[in-house]
């Protein structure tokens, strides 16, 4: 003989306790109970409830989130799994391979998966009138999860007067009560609000495109929900400009990560592998200074092929405000030194080591710092990429700074100083022009001025015999 089980339709927990508490008492089977709900009640029994009894912590879980879910066969399922677990198999749910516990399983999931959306997808619509401030959402669950859920938007939204509309009921809220009303129309809910605004702009801030997935993104807010969310409609742009703003991001990220780490900073500017000088110039332009100072980048200037480069140590104080190489006074006395030497500046390239003047603010002041070894290093791919582009016959170090960047090792000017070979590079070291302007004794000057002019000399007939 079947007994039939009236529930009342949706999630009818209350009933489906007392039902199997006096299913229990009298022994009733499984096989022998047909449940039923709403429309099909008529000459079903009302449950009879009987003694309370105890369930593993996990079926009493399974059964709150199970008697949710839309399944028409979720009472027999419960149920069957409590005459099971009292019938000699307490450790049924531990069975995942077992076909009850797996699709006891599944259908929680749904409703886990159910509940979840609900909270992340309910937009409130401000409403104000006669009964003052209200907000008013609709949603639409897959399942029967309005009771349920009821406990995560009172904590949430305690102090607003709320009211989310479904198709199978109404949450309403008061402030201090809830109450759970007839079904809803979703044209109650305004379509916007003034609210609005605000959260669609805090939405694209918060819109990441480096970590868009279009398949990620719609598993996570199915299209269905899509129609109840402001923020839906900012998608298909906020998708069709991520290739972009990634690109932007990255960029960003390059010149942030230069500021920390300058080698990968330069490990990423050898990736990029310019060809010509032009494109160099603008990765240097574009880069972030690896000293400290420094408010542009000052490029190399002059011939192609040339028979002599220069290499300087950095740009001064001048060079930065004219974005120039060697217009300063060093670079004056450098010129009047060429001129005397014969050696046409127009004819050469002239550049630097390090491309940025690096200094320390002090009040007015802009106090020249020498770069230190580890700065040097990271703009030598910068000068050797340059002399590699430019091709000049002998390359002229003025100074140890400059010795190094082009040669990769230390030089120690006044023995090393004449003829070399620095680096891949036919090469001429020699002072720089500043260590001249320094000596405050004008006999030691005079000295090292016809020293230098004696190294320059020696450049042009060494440049003639590289021809
Ligand atoms: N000193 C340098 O080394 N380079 C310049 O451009 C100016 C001064």
């Amino acid at each position: 003989m079947q007994t039939r089980i009236a529930l009342a339709p949706g999630a009818d927990l209350p009933g489906f306790r007392a039902a199997v508490r006096g299913l229990v008492a009298r022994g009733v089977k499984p096989r022998e109970v047909l449940w039923e709900t709403g429309a099909s009640l008529f000459g079903a029994a009302p449950p009879q409830d009987g003694p309370a009894f105890s369930l593993p912590r996990a079926a009493a879980e399974l059964i709150g989130l199970v008697i949710c879910h839309r399944d028409p066969a979720r009472h027999a399922l419960l149920y069957e799994m409590i005459w099971r677990l009292r019938h000699g198999e307490p450790h049924l749910l531990e069975m995942r391979h077992d076909k009850l516990t797996h699709r006891l399983e599944m259908l929680a999931k749904a409703v886990r998966r159910d509940l979840h959306k609900m909270h992340a997808f309910v937009r409130f619509r401000r409403v104000e009138d006669a009964q003052g401030e209200r907000f008013l959402a609709w949603f639409e669950p897959d399942h029967h999860i309005l009771e349920a859920t009821s406990g995560f938007f009172v904590n949430r939204f305690r102090s607003l007067v709320w009211s989310i509309l479904t198709p199978e009921g109404t949450l309403h809220w008061d402030g201090t009560r809830l109450e759970i009303g007839p079904p809803g129309q979703r044209g109650d809910v305004p379509e916007s609000d003034e609210v609005e605004s605000g959260w669609l702009d805090y939405y694209q801030s918060i819109f990441n495109p480096a970590r868009l997935n279009t398949a990620m993104m719609q598993k996570e807010m199915p299209r269905k929900y899509w129609r109840n969310l402001p923020e839906a409609r900012l998608i298909p742009e906020l998708v069709a400009q991520a290739p972009a703003r990634v690109e932007e991001m990255i960029a960003r990220a390059a010149a942030m990560s230069a500021k920390r780490d300058p080698q990968k900073a330069v490990a990423a500017m050898a990736a990029q592998t310019p060809t010509t000088l032009a494109a160099l110039n603008q990765i240097i332009m574009a880069s972030p200074p690896f000293v400290t100072g420094g408010t542009r980048a000052v490029l190399g200037e002059g011939a192609m092929e040339p028979a002599i480069a220069f290499i300087g140590e950095q740009p001064g104080d001048e060079e930065d405000a004219q974005g120039r190489c060697f217009v300063g006074p060093a670079g004056q006395l450098l010129d009047a030194m060429l001129a005397r030497a014969g050696i046409d500046r127009a004819e050469c390239y002239i550049t630097n080591a390090v491309k940025h003047f690096k200094f320390e603010q002090r009040g007015k002041h802009r106090l020249h710092q020498s770069p230190s070894t580890g700065e040097i290093k990271h703009y030598r791919w910068w000068l050797l990429k340059e002399l590699e582009l430019v091709r000049p016959r002998l390359v002229v170090a003025l100074g140890a700074s400059a010795a190094l960047a082009v040669g990769g090792q230390p030089v120690c000017v006044t023995q090393a100083r004449g003829p070399a070979q620095l680096g891949d590079w036919p090469a001429f070291v020699t002072t720089h022009p500043s260590y001249l302007l320094r000596l405050p004794d004008e006999q030691a000057r005079r000295a090292a001025e016809a020293a230098f002019l004696q190294d320059l000399r020696a450049v042009r007939r060494l440049a003639q015999t590289h021809a």
